[in-house]
């Protein structure tokens, strides 16, 4: 191959990874920015009155899920985090789910 081709050829690579990297947003990094906007980052962190999110990596899809839905049901009557039921869409709770199991990366 001429070196041309060489270039070109590279720069069709670049391109197409870029292109891949601006579709594809993951589902933890929308679970990421779902955690800033829905307020979770408010108590979760470190020194607040809960955990950072990521010290839940550990925690079943399931156990997640309840806790984020109905805390009150879930973790106890006196847990003082707000339902979520109805204030997230399934892709949203799933991607905040996927960004805690993403060790809150
Ligand atoms: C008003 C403060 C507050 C907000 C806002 C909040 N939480 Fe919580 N959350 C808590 C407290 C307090 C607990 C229970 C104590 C702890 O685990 O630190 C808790 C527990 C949890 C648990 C249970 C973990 C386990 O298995 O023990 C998960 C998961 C969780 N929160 C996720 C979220 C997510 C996701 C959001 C945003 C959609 C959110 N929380 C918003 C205060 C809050």
């Amino acid at each position: 191959m001429s070196t041309r081709g060489l270039i070109l050829s590279g720069l069709g690579l670049a391109l197409a990874a870029s292109a891949a990297m601006a579709s594809a947003a993951t589902p933890a990094a929308e679970g990421k920015a779902l955690a800033s906007s829905q307020g979770c980052d408010m108590c979760h962190v470190a020194g607040g009155m809960a955990k950072p999110l990521s010290s839940y990596v550990g925690d079943s899809d399931s156990r997640l899920e309840a806790a984020i839905l109905d805390p009150k049901k879930a973790l106890g009557a006196n847990v003082m985090m707000p339902p979520f039921r109805g204030k997230l869409s399934a892709a949203q709770l799933a991607a905040l789910v996927a960004y805690i199991k993403a060790g809150g990366r």
